[in-house]
């Protein structure tokens, strides 16, 4: 992804080849904050607080905590203790639990320097093949794409998503992303309808950040203005990531959700899914089991935005108590398909077996 034409992955070891670099995602669009990481509490308040999200960037980001804790005491007790407090910080997406495994099988075998260097080597690698995933989704991704520009003669498809799933959440890319750009590039005509994603707007604030960088067209909408385009007919098909899909394929993803998935359905709108396959949990039968993370009431009563003045501010919008339940379960019977770097499938899994069911996309 590039910023002001400068390439840069959402998450990077800096020069000294040990301390990590991520953007404080609260601060954009209005400024370009770097955050340099160097203790697994820093990497675990980053998660926690939401200085970056997004469930391959929550896992990248925890993988490095992981080398962050090791590099200060390499012992057994205190590799739990990393694991545990990192695993703890947010409970919906099971990317965050699949690195942290990956983390522990990598290093529990080795000792001392060894493994803090076999932790480093790992979560380089996860982070480098979060890239690769990304970019294979997008290839999946863009066979669709072409399809319904044929079917709209090259007229602009109109694309509704709903938080962010783009290149901030990701390493590099984005899963929903990926797609768009590629189409984007080779001239087929896209348009993005971004749902602002109360409360905490990720996708006025990032996904519409990112498509602006890259220079697609798109228009910020109130959330609740996505059943209407669909109604419309202006909505040719909805593209969303996802924190943990069920083996039923259920899918948990952001707030709001579950109600674009059911306005898709009503209006015929396809509703397709962007995932890497760490986010498929086997172990989890359906939707109704993943863990519901709920956040402080603050993020519903307060908004942040720039004042005329060009000061970043936050305001308080209601006196009241609010609830803030951050994310929601599509049922299966909703989705018109999963997009992986795999393929694009049209269930997860085949019965009792982790296999697939791959779906036909018509060139
Ligand atoms: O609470 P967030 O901002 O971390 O929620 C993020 C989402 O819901 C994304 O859609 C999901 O993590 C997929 S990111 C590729």
């Amino acid at each position: 992804m590039k910023i002001n034409d400068v390439h840069y992955r959402s998450i990077a070891l800096n020069d000294d080849g040990w301390s990590v670099r991520i953007f404080d995602q609260r601060k954009l669009p209005w400024e370009l904050v770097f955050v340099h990481l160097e203790t697994m509490e820093q990497a675990a308040k980053a998660i926690s607080e939401m200085w970056t999200r997004g469930a391959p960037m929550i896992a990248a980001t925890a993988a490095y905590g992981f080398c962050l804790a090791l590099r200060k005491d390499t012992s057994d007790e205190n590799l739990e203790s990393a694991y545990q407090t990192l695993l703890a910080t947010r409970p919906t997406a099971v990317n965050l639990r699949w690195a942290l495994d990956e983390m522990k099988a990598a290093t529990l075998e080795h000792e001392g320097q060894a493994r803090i260097e076999a932790a480093y080597k790992r979560a380089c690698e996860i982070c480098d093949e979060d890239v690769e995933i990304n970019r294979k989704i997008g290839e999946n991704g863009l066979k669709i794409l072409r399809k319904l520009s044929k079917e709209k003669n090259g007229e602009p498809i109109n694309i509704l998503t709903h938080c962010n799933a783009g290149w901030l959440a990701t390493v590099d890319y984005g899963t929903i992303t990926a797609p768009i750009y590629l189409a984007h590039d080779e001239g087929i005509k896209v348009h993005v309808w971004v749902g602002e994603t109360r409360p905490r707007n990720q996708g006025a604030s990032l996904t519409a950040y990112e498509l602006s960088q890259h220079g697609v067209p798109h228009t910020v909408i109130a959330d609740n203005a996505g059943g209407l385009l669909m109604e419309r007919g202006e909505v040719d098909l909805c593209l969303v990531g996802t924190d943990r899909v069920t083996r039923n394929g259920d899918v948990c993803n952001k707030i709001g959700t579950y109600l674009k998935a059911l306005a898709a359905k009503d209006n015929d709108v396809p509703f397709y899914i962007a995932l890497p396959y760490p986010t498929i949990d086997y172990s989890m039968e359906s939707g109704d089991m993943v863990p519901i993370e709920e956040r402080s009431e603050q993020e519903v009563t307060r908004i942040a935005g720039m004042s005329d003045q060009g000061d970043v501010m936050e305001v308080q919008i209601t006196q009241s108590r609010a609830y803030n339940p951050a994310f929601d379960v599509t049922p299966a019977r909703l989705v018109s398909g999963y997009i992986t770097e795999r393929g694009v499938l049209e269930k997860v899994c085949d019965g009792d077996s982790d296999e697939p069911v791959y779906a036909e996309i018509a060139a």
